[in-house]
């Protein structure tokens, strides 16, 4: 059975000064607009519940859900959507909220995917950037903190469905 430990590496003080300083800054490029806020399930439920409470101009919600990891806490490559979003995007400003950013696979396709329904903008918001894992040349437009590498749990992240509870965010060491 493996052992695993972990540590905080972004408090939940932490964590709520980014969101207020992201949301100032998506409110302030949205000046004037409406934009359809679209999250991936199931590890961006939690910011973006905080993210469009802070958000001071008007929006619509929706989701999908993209899954690339199997069990375990390495990608598999492989992405597959297995809910897609319900709400029409044709001409209308899209802003996707991730939690992860970390090959850039998923994120790649579900850009491909909603740029073939012809939105008048698509930005991407997300919690962590992990620089150094990155397999598809990939930038987000919003990045709630840049990390090199390791595997992350709390704040919506889970590592096997465990741990999305937590309010600050950890870094595991699984040994
Ligand atoms: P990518 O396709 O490799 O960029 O994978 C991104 C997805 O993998 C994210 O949406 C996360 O759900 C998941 N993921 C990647 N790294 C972590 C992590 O450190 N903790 C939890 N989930 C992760
Ligand atoms: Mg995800």
């Amino acid at each position: 059975m493996d052992k695993i430990s972990k540590e905080i590496i972004f408090s939940k003080e932490t964590i709520q000064k980014r969101v207020l300083e992201l949301a100032a800054q998506i409110s302030e490029d949205y000046a004037g607009k409406e934009i359809i806020i679209i999250g991936i399930l199931k590890g961006a439920f939690v910011f973006m519940a905080d993210l469009i409470r802070e958000i001071s101009i008007p929006c619509i919600v929706d989701f999908a859900r993209l899954a690339s990891y199997g069990a375990g806490s390495d990608s598999s490559g492989k992405v597959v959507m297995t809910k897609d979003i319900e709400t029409s995007i044709k001409g209308r400003d899209i802003l996707i909220v991730e939690d992860i950013l970390d090959t850039g696979l998923t994120m790649q396709y579900f850009v491909d995917w909603l740029k073939e329904r012809n939105p008048k903008s698509l930005k991407i918001c997300v919690l962590l950037n992990k620089r150094k894992r990155r397999k598809v040349s990939f930038k987000a437009d919003y990045v709630g903190f840049t990390i090199d590498d390791g595997f992350f749990v709390g704040y919506g992240l889970d590592f096997n469905e465990m741990y999305r509870f937590l309010p600050d965010i950890y870094v595991i060491n699984i040994n």
